[in-house]
């Protein structure tokens, strides 16, 4: 364990060296393209504005949060790929409703962009439908409470650590109707209409049935 930290050490003061020569030299001639890096290195040696003799961020920080981006996004987008080609290969009809979405709206000749995301519904209703099948975190991270009280009836004192069971929600038949176990886009249909102009869709994935509790 601690040979595999002094690994990810090296490579994180690695990358941070890295950034810290580029920024430099370009800042030199003037034509800086900041990246996450270059924000967090940016932070490092700020002092708190209550206490002045103590940095709010150092180095260790900085690497830190770079292993919590990293170890929380590979396996995370990997999985849920992996997951939703299985369905679209199990489900030929979806897999051909959604390319023809991809055509009329992207083409043939260019890669998806996050611009084109507004404009893909469908994909938006297939993603969600297998993150609901197969969420990659079944339990979520575990959250702790910041005070005594009660969350969907049940009570709870302060700093106990919450799990929430996603997988279970995402399969209780009293939310989803009795086609829980199938996988079916179009269920989220509604609810893409209906809230269009909301940014946040995570809540989608839980709340698919409350419509209107969701766009209040
Ligand atoms: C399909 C891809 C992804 C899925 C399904 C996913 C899923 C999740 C889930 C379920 C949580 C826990 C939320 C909670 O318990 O409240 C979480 C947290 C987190 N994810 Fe992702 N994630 C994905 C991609 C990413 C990517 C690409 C990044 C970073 C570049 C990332 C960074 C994080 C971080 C930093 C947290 C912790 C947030 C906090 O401290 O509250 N995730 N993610």
């Amino acid at each position: 364990m601690k040979r595999i930290s002094k690994t990810v050490d090296q490579l994180f003061e690695k990358i941070i060296q890295d950034h810290e020569q580029v920024s430099r030299s370009e800042q030199v001639q003037g034509n800086h393209h900041k990246d996450f890096v270059d924000v967090l290195l940016s932070l490092i040696h700020q002092l708190n504005p209550n206490d002045e003799e103590v940095y709010m961020f150092e180095r260790t920080n900085a690497k830190a949060i770079l292993l919590d981006m990293i170890s929380g996004s590979f396996d995370t987008s990997a999985t849920a790929i992996v997951w939703t080609l299985a369905e679209l290969l199990r489900h030929p009809e979806v897999m051909k409703r959604l390319q023809k979405e991809l055509q009329s709206v992207v083409g043939m000749d260019r890669m998806v962009e996050e611009s084109d995301l507004p404009k893909l519904d469908y994909l938006s209703m297939v993603v969600k439908e297998s993150l609901r099948l197969h969420p990659v975190g079944p339990l979520l991270i575990p959250h702790q409470s910041m005070e005594d009280g009660i969350m969907l009836r049940i009570s709870h004192t302060k700093k106990s650590r919450v799990f929430i069971n996603i997988w279970t929600i995402g399969r209780d038949p009293n939310v989803w109707s009795d086609t829980v176990e199938e996988f079916y886009p179009e269920r989220f249909m509604i609810v893409t209409l209906t809230c269009r102009d909301m940014t946040s869709s995570s809540y989608h994935l839980a709340l698919v049935e409350e419509g209107a509790l969701l766009c209040s």
